[in-house]
């Protein structure tokens, strides 16, 4: 048996398995954000695929700021909540573990607001989005408590873990970037004031939540508006997050990257950014990108029709020590039973990624 169908544990979260489902925003919830009863299966389904852990789509923490669209599914009110535990009992059933990812989109709310005022581009369907307003101590003081509830309550109701969604240029990466944060007071500034305030988020959590209860932070170099960012110009730059966020009491890093086999600084060496994260945190990582799809996320939307690859390099990461875990996005939305069809040695037999499948909930 290949080391990454075998189980593994992080303090309390047991895993079946080394394959985490990477999360995906699918807009599937009804206006009110409560899980419906088809998200409830569409996550079951990959349960009994035997996925070790599910991260749940982006999920927004509060009715103010957080969400981008009303049918993103939301972790903040007692109806929404008893929708997600259905979730979690369901997934429990089939013996994999849940992690929600909690998600304030910041600067892509509805109603927006970021580290510093800014206009916005136009959405996809040429609508225009309203101008972000800058954090005032009052949004903080907000912003803070919902993380906590929503850790609070993942807690209360059976999740094995919490994602905090610190990437792809939404509200706690949006402080990480001088592009986007270009405030003067001290969360502005040097690397250490722009990452201050995801660490109080971080650090408010930890004391928050159970001691032994895991904490993941997903981030990024790049994000939605900028695919070509760079936060971290070196590794010594990516130490001073690593630290502070292990510092903070983070567990696991998720380190979203669209090809989880690219170097991370190819002019130093061949090391992913995944690897350079774990050596230089010591820290449990998960690898994601491109596993068992031909083409990145972000070219797949176009005309270009993705082909299956094999999974091995991403696997082999998990054997060489760059990586603890690996996530599979789109691949896992083609293909619900992708540990059991990969296991026994088919992944050729895997069906290929489309954008039509994002229509409906399989
Ligand atoms: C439909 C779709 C929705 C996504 N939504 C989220 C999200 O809510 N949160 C997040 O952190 N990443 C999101 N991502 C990024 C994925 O988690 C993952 O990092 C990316 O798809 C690369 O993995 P893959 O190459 O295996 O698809 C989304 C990706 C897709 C395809």
């Amino acid at each position: 048996m290949q080391q990454i169908f075998t189980p593994i544990s992080f303090g309390r979260l047991q895993l079946r398995n080394r394959i985490v489902m990477a999360p995906m925003t699918r807009r599937k919830a009804k206006k009110d954000g409560i899980p419906t009863p088809e998200i409830v299966e569409y996550y079951k389904r990959r349960a009994q695929g035997e996925v070790g852990l599910i991260i749940s789509e982006g999920t927004g923490i509060d009715s103010f700021h957080a969400y981008d669209t009303l049918t993103v599914p939301r972790f903040e009110n007692d109806d929404q909540l008893a929708g997600w535990e259905q979730v979690v009992n369901a997934i429990h059933a089939e013996g994999s573990a849940f992690a929600p990812q909690l998600w304030h989109t910041g600067r892509f709310a509805d109603n927006p607001i970021g580290p510093s005022a800014c206009k916005m581009p136009e959405r996809g369907d040429g609508t225009l989005r309203p101008e972000v307003q800058e954090m005032s101590e009052h949004h903080f003081a907000q912003v803070l408590e919902a993380y906590i509830n929503a850790a609070k309550n993942a807690e209360d109701i059976g999740c094995d873990a919490i994602e905090i969604h610190g990437a792809h240029g939404y509200l706690l990466d949006s402080f990480l970037s001088p592009v986007t944060n270009q405030r003067q007071d001290q969360y502005g500034g040097s690397l250490e004031n722009r990452l201050r305030f995801p660490i109080e988020v971080v650090k408010a959590i930890r004391s928050a939540v159970a001691k032994d209860f895991p904490i993941i932070y997903r981030f990024s170099q790049w994000q939605l508006d900028d695919y070509n960012q760079l936060k971290f110009q070196n590794p010594q730059e990516l130490q001073v997050w690593t630290d502070a966020l292990k510092n903070a009491g983070v567990d696991i890093l998720h380190v979203s990257t669209y090809d989880a086999t690219a170097p991370g600084f190819p002019s130093v060496n061949d090391k992913t950014l995944c690897g350079w994260t774990k050596e230089l945190s010591g820290l449990s990582c998960i690898a994601v990108g491109k596993v068992a799809v031909s083409l990145t996320f972000n070219n797949a939307y176009g005309e270009e029709q993705d082909e299956i690859s094999s999974p091995q390099p991403a696997f082999d990461l998990v054997k060489n020590g760059e990586a603890d875990l690996i996530a599979v996005g789109r691949s896992l939305i083609a293909n619900p039973d992708w540990v059991k069809i990969v296991k026994r040695g088919d992944w050729k037999q895997l069906r290929s990624f489309n954008k039509d499948l994002l229509k409906d909930l399989i």
